[in-house]
């Protein structure tokens, strides 16, 4: 609000700006800290929530999330490849749908216009291995040790005006990742595309 004002009034001196950022640097700093303290809280719900996992089955958390997504892939014309084959995991499945829609989400938004998305599954003993695979703008090797971090963006990210966010998902997605026994594992080739895999221990051992 005090940055509206000032901003708006065009004589507005240079100390009535700088004391506009520094109200604006304060209430970030005291979102920040609300933010940490929720992802404590989080943290510890979710060592409950372990209690209540039942069997959930990859196929159908995988076209859930598509559904979750597919409006943002169409304005896009970006095309959603769905090639997960089967298995059941133990976890809760409204978490583990939202992981994945945090991964769509990412491979959606950092993606050009007309490209193709496909998530794959791959099945290697007691795991099982979700991946989207994106045609986007890539993550630099120097960006990609920091994409779990709460908050952090990368610079190309940050500055496309058509992909904003808080820098929170990936930090999001690791937790749920966390609770499930599971992790998640990015690769990247700037300007060519990413790749982000959720590894989970499958509850079906056999086949
Ligand atoms: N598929 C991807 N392609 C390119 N860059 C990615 C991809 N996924 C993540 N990134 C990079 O990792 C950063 C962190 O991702 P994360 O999902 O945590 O945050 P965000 O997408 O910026 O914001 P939010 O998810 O909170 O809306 C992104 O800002 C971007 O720089
Ligand atoms: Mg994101």
């Amino acid at each position: 609000m005090e940055t509206e004002v000032a901003l708006l009034d065009d004589k507005a001196g240079k100390s009535a700006l700088r004391a506009a950022l520094a109200s604006n640097l304060e209430e970030a700093g005291k979102l920040e800290t609300l933010i940490n303290n929720l992802f404590k809280l989080t943290r510890l719900e979710a060592s409950e929530l372990e209690q209540h996992f039942t069997p959930v089955s990859v196929s159908k958390i995988t076209s859930d999330a598509m559904t979750d997504t597919t409006s943002r892939a169409k304005t896009k014309s970006i095309r959603l490849v769905n090639e997960v084959k089967d298995a059941t995991v133990m976890g809760d499945r409204t978490s583990l749908t939202q992981l994945l829609t945090i991964l769509l989400d990412n491979a959606i938004k950092y993606s050009p216009d007309k490209s193709e998305i496909k998530i794959t599954s791959k099945r290697s003993g007691s795991i099982v291995v979700v991946t989207v695979h994106d045609q986007g703008i890539g993550i630099e090797p120097e960006a990609l040790r920091h994409v779990f971090e709460r908050f952090y963006r990368a610079d190309a990210a940050r500055t496309r005006s058509d992909a904003s966010g808080f820098g929170l998902g990936l930090s999001i997605a690791k937790l749920i990742a966390d609770v499930h026994n599971g992790s998640i594992t990015i690769t990247s080739k700037m300007g060519k595309g990413t790749s982000a895999s959720l590894e989970l221990p499958v509850a079906d051992t056999k086949a």
